[in-house]
């Protein structure tokens, strides 16, 4: 299911997919130690896990789940979850194989699940919680225009953790379409 990092498909050839329950199998060994396993999906996930504790936590069977493929081979290059919280399309789980991080397809994933997940929850806001020490993550999301917003009442307090909120782009007619 693995592809070497320099087989890194470009970005117009990936395509996101409903997950499939083989998809967990190998998701689940992208996170070797627990901090990993944590920061991905969150303080009460079980560590160390099995198949059914890993598919159980993730909430497989609960939420939409979603795989970034590259268009025509069965290889996982991403993962993510949404589901509807304070209105919003809520992220969760996101995650990119470790052989392939660095090279934008966080951007493909986000982009691609928030077209899916917007449209399927009929909301035009997305959000997402992350911990304040996870550079990557919150360097990815800061370009895709998420700011940070008050913690949700709602929401169990996470040490560390921030709440980031991307508003809908409201795309604007062009000169010649007026
Ligand atoms: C967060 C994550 C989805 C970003 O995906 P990505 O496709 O690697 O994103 P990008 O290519 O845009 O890189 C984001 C940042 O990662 C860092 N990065 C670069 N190469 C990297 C590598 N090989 N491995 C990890 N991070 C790398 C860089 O700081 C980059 O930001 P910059 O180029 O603006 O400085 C991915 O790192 C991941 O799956 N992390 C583990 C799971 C996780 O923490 N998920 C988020 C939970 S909220």
């Amino acid at each position: 299911m693995r592809t070497p990092p320099s087989e890194t498909p470009t970005h117009a050839a990936v395509a996101l997919v409903p997950t499939r329950p083989a998809h967990l199998a190998e998701l689940s060994t992208w996170f070797r130690t627990e901090r990993a396993c944590r920061e991905w999906g969150g303080p009460s996930f079980r560590f160390p896990f099995d198949a059914a504790s890993f598919r159980a936590d993730t909430r497989y069977d609960e939420i939409p789940s979603y795989s970034l493929q590259p268009v025509g081979a069965d290889v996982l290059l991403g993962f993510g979850q949404y589901y509807l919280r304070n209105g919003r399309c809520h992220f969760a789980r996101l995650a990119i194989a470790p052989d392939h991080r660095g090279r934008r397809l966080g951007v493909e994933l986000v982009n691609r699940l928030a077209a899916v997940g917007r449209a399927d929850l009929r909301v035009s806001a997305c959000s997402l919680f992350v911990l304040a020490a996870n550079v990557p993550a919150l360097r990815l999301y800061e370009r895709l225009g998420f700011i940070r917003t008050p913690w949700p009442e709602d929401a169990p307090r996470l040490e560390g953790g921030l709440y980031m909120v991307q508003e809908a782009v409201i795309a604007l007619p062009r000169e010649t379409d007026r």
